[in-house]
């Protein structure tokens, strides 16, 4: 008893400190649908559970205060003694209560779980939603905005544009594993099945960057394998979607002339595509526009030259089992190739 209530207090302070119930990939902090729903059905059965428990242990210790008495100090055993007929009366009263006291509690429980079905279900209903095809990989996400003609199609990887008060139709695949893609501020978790799409939808009620993550084990590096969700008006989004549309920079400075030569020279070529180059590859993410997100690696680094460099020179160290070989690169050729993928906004 002692044990569970430091238990329930432990968890009370951690939440109190904005340790679990808040935050960028909080669920119980939602920020859009359906996530507002699930998070009020999880409080409800938080709070139905936390009053069952109450009231159980209240009548749990009543009856051993109850039994005490009538045993008295000694450990003698209590003749049992035929029920007299009011105390009779009193205790099936008593059960029949807590009877219906349940089958109301499973009743509103069994209703308040309907509504949030209808609710999660109702976003599918959205005849104009933004599709968004999202491709799980080991271990990193692909993003594709293809609902425009070929020429307006924009790929991505690991952060992943919105606007806000629009559904968002995420048309899940996986070529490999089993993924789950969950963004917990917006929606409940979908498990990706390779060979089996999946839809997710959501809508993001409040501007804001959430946080995402695989929440399917899928190998060696599923833990780091993470994303974002920026969401933001319509009017920004348009505006991030022309910049992601435009063609990559070409480089403005002989460092970056030299960085993108480097890059062509190399093996980076054979996964990753450069718009307007001749660097094509599909293995790894669309690096056209690198520079524009905030984090590399699947959400595990800053975008920032130090970690791109590390990354670059020895991703094995950073993320065991990546596909992404080591590069031993001259310093000054590190230097140019940095310099120019930082150039690629
Ligand atoms: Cu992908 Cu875990």
């Amino acid at each position: 008893m002692r044990r569970t209530t430091l238990y329930i207090l432990a968890i009370c302070a951690t939440c109190a400190t904005g340790g679990g119930c808040t935050g960028l990939q909080a669920s119980m902090d939602p920020a859009g649908s359906p996530g507002r729903q699930i998070a009020s059905l999880w409080w409800l059965y938080c709070g139905v559970g936390i009053g069952v428990y109450l009231i159980t242990m209240f009548f749990i210790l009543l009856a051993v205060r109850r039994k005490r008495r009538i045993e008295g100090p000694s450990d003698a055993p209590v003749v049992d003694t035929q029920p007299e007929p009011r105390r009779e009366r009193r205790l099936t009263v008593v059960v029949s209560a807590s009877l219906g006291l349940t089958t109301i509690i499973l009743l509103v429980l069994m209703f308040a779980e309907f509504a949030t079905t209808r609710a999660v279900a109702s976003l599918s209903g959205d005849q104009q939603p933004l599709k968004v095809r999202i491709i799980a990989r080991q271990w990193w996400w692909e993003v594709r905005y293809e609902e425009r003609p070929t020429s307006e199609i924009v790929i991505t990887a690991n952060e992943i544009h919105i606007p806000v008060g629009r559904t968002i139709q995420f048309d899940l695949e996986s070529p490999d594993v089993i993924h789950s893609f969950w963004v917990p501020k917006l929606a409940g978790k979908k498990d990706i099945i390779p060979g089996h799409g999946a839809s997710l939808y959501l809508k993001a009620d409040e501007p804001g960057t959430y946080f995402g993550q695989c929440a399917e084990f899928c190998g060696y590096q599923h833990a780091k394998m993470r994303f974002v969700v920026v969401a933001e008006t319509q009017e920004n989004f348009e505006k991030w979607r022309a910049s992601q549309l435009a063609p990559a920079k070409s480089p403005a400075t002989e460092t970056q002339q030299r960085g993108q030569e480097v890059f062509l020279g190399s093996t980076c070529v054979m996964c990753h595509t450069i718009s307007g180059t001749s660097a094509r590859g599909t293995v790894g993410p669309n690096l056209s526009h690198v520079a524009s997100r905030a984090k590399i690696a699947a959400g595990s680094l800053p975008n920032r030259p130090g970690h791109l460099a590390g990354w670059i020179m020895d991703p094995q160290k950073i993320k065991p089992g990546v596909r992404m070989p080591q590069h031993n690169l001259a310093p000054t050729d590190l230097r140019a190739l940095l310099e120019y993928l930082q150039s690629l906004k």
